[in-house]
């Protein structure tokens, strides 16, 4: 097993990836110094696949296991949902010291984290991540939220958990457009901060897309130790963590001109190809690496352009985008693949001309 540590100060806590670490997630939490009751919070088709490990995992250390179902998508995370969760970790005798387990993609994670944070002013949470883009991605750097009207992920906490259990494994169930979701965020994570990486998975994606599990391990590995580390550099979002947001100032925009029909991953994929050519244009990006970005973007099976028809519609959701100043959006651009500038600097037209131009 590989562990990834998350150093926050009082708040350190470790990522553990491997495969078939779910088994084994009842004795570090008794080794951790819990006991007693446990609740575990997942949507259903996650319980039917790892539900009865996890929890019989846990019963094997003696915890007596509860687990609250919450149907998939987007739309629980709310605070109805919240308060009926509330309610049931009530009705079910959860305490101050009973650990929640979050079971699941990045809905469970952020809706269970969130719950975790808030319940009796915080309860401990171990993030038990089974999508690619919660185990690179979402589970890590202790932000937990909740969407509500238009404040997408805005009613929150920054509330790191105890553990994150990555267990690769869970990957091989995942449907292809899951896969290719998260591997929007790795190629981000590669492209921001490690050129290394970047070639690795060049090399290596078709046996990412088949589902090695050598590679997978691997690529969940690198790209969780570079989110770590940059959370770590940045725990509230002050600064370098700015980095993480490649290719999201476009990719926001679409997703919310598409009514968060387009996965996040494809939507973050359009804008990653979108900032390479801003950044070519600037003089600051090579063509080789612009090409090669989007290259690699292709063959993960991801969109790289706008579709036609909302070009204007997202031209326009950027300029209402609250981190928007003057009409100038945010950008964090590229230098070249492993080296990134973030800067306000990039004009509305050149935005306009590389949404319009294919290249
Ligand atoms: N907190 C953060 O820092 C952060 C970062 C990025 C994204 N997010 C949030 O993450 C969410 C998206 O997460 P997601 O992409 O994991 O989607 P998701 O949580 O909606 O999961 C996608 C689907 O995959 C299914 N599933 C999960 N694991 C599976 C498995 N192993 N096998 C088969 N099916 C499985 C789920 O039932 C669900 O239907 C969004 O709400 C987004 O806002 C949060
Ligand atoms: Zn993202």
């Amino acid at each position: 097993m590989r562990k990834v540590a998350v150093a926050l100060g009082s708040n350190r806590y470790e990522i553990y990836v491997s495969s078939d670490l779910l088994a084994q997630a009842g004795r570090w939490l008794r080794t951790s110094g819990f006991s007693g009751k446990a609740v575990i919070i997942t949507d259903p088709t996650v319980n039917n696949l790892y539900g009865e490990v996890l929890g019989q995992s846990l019963a094997n250390e003696g915890f007596s296991v509860r687990t609250l179902l919450v149907p998939a998508g987007e739309e629980q995370k709310s605070l109805e949902t919240a308060g009926r969760l509330y309610q049931e970790l009530t009705d079910c005798g959860a305490e101050r010291a009973t650990p929640i387990l979050a079971l699941g993609g990045g809905v469970i994670g952020d809706l269970g984290g969130f719950v975790a944070a808030t319940y009796m002013r915080g309860v401990p949470l171990v993030q038990v991540p089974t999508t690619l883009l919660s185990q690179v991605d979402s589970s890590i750097g202790g932000k937990v939220a909740v969407d509500h009207g238009q404040l997408k992920n805005k009613i929150g906490a920054f509330y790191q958990p105890e553990l994150v259990i990555a267990d690769t494994a869970t990957l091989k169930t995942l449907p292809p457009e899951q896969l290719a979701n998260g591997l929007a965020e790795v190629i981000k994570s590669a492209v921001i901060r490690d050129k290394e990486f970047f070639l690795f998975l060049e090399k290596n994606l078709d046996r990412v897309k088949s589902l090695d599990g050598e590679v997978l391990g691997e690529v969940v590995f690198r790209t969780a130790q570079i989110k770590a580390e940059v959370v770590a550099k940045d725990e509230k979002d002050a600064g370098l963590r700015n980095i993480l947001n490649y290719g999201h100032t476009i990719g926001h925009a679409i997703e919310s001109v598409s009514g968060f029909e387009m996965g996040h991953g494809q939507a973050v994929a359009i804008g990653m190809v979108a900032a390479a050519r801003i950044s070519n244009k600037m003089d600051l990006l090579d063509n080789d690496g612009r090409d090669r970005l989007k290259k690699i973007i292709q063959r993960a099976g991801l969109p790289t352009e706008v579709p036609d028809l909302e070009k204007e519609k997202v031209l326009q959701a950027m300029k209402h985008d609250k981190k928007t100043r003057q009409g100038k959006a945010r950008f964090v651009l590229l230098h070249s693949i492993g080296s990134t500038l973030v800067t306000d600097g990039v004009s509305p037209a050149l935005v306009e001309e590389v949404l319009s131009r294919h290249e």
